[in-house]
């Protein structure tokens, strides 16, 4: 299982990579757009912050531009980068060509059906958008599409990542289903660790305890 930071502000990168149980940074083109810096420079930036993998999601849309700019990608992330590829019929194309040098994610996933067919291309992950599909797929598709995407990718070496996640519950919720990987904003990674009872404890201890 892994937690993820949802971010492309070298500001966030940095407080997370003084927690220890962050395991990876996943950025987009809107995130990378509102990071102040460049793209590339925020990328560079990005790997320099964490051990795990930087998600990069690719702006070209026909395949030959994918697999230009993947390999663009890997000159600035290495070993560290995992691709993010829109689930496109170019974009399935693009992840059966890269897949077997290149770890790739089909993001913005909001059908078990595309998931099978990322599982085929070789895909490391496969990123659902939870918060957007539970409140805009119709009740029944939406309350099915984790069971279901977890159903297509089961026996596969493909991870089932959810994003678009707005709050612990939500995160739980994800966990509960069987979800192993959750990328989170920064404001929900930081609402995970505090409870009240916690602190209140904290504090008893802290009055009345002894330590070495
Ligand atoms: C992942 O990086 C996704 O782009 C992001 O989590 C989408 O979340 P949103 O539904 O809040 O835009």
């Amino acid at each position: 299982m892994s937690l993820l930071l949802d971010s492309a502000r070298i500001s966030e990168a940095e407080t997370v990579s003084h927690w220890g149980w962050v395991g990876g940074i996943t950025t987009n083109p809107a995130l990378l757009a509102g990071s102040g810096l460049s793209p590339t420079e925020t990328l560079a930036r990005l790997a320099s912050l964490t051990p795990g993998p930087v998600f990069y999601q690719l702006t070209a849309r026909d395949l030959e531009g994918m697999l230009e700019e993947a390999g663009r990608a890997a000159k600035i992330l290495g070993d560290q980068l995992v691709v993010k590829i829109m689930p496109t019929p170019a974009g399935f194309q693009a992840a059966a060509r890269l897949s077997e040098k290149i770890s790739c994610a089909l993001t913005a996933v909001f059908s078990p059906a595309q998931a099978l067919v990322a599982q085929a291309a070789g895909a490391r992950f496969v990123i659902i958008y939870y918060h957007r599909a539970r409140t805009l797929l119709p009740e029944a598709e939406s309350r099915q599409l984790v069971g279901d995407c977890l159903a297509a990718l089961s026996g596969s070496e493909t991870h089932l990542l959810a994003a678009s996640v707005k709050s612990p519950h939500e995160a739980i919720e994800l966990r509960r289903a069987g979800v192993e990987y959750l990328t989170l904003p920064l404001s929900v990674l930081e609402a995970l660790v505090p409870h009240p009872l916690s602190e209140q404890a904290a504090q008893e201890f802290q009055k009345h305890g002894a330590g070495i």
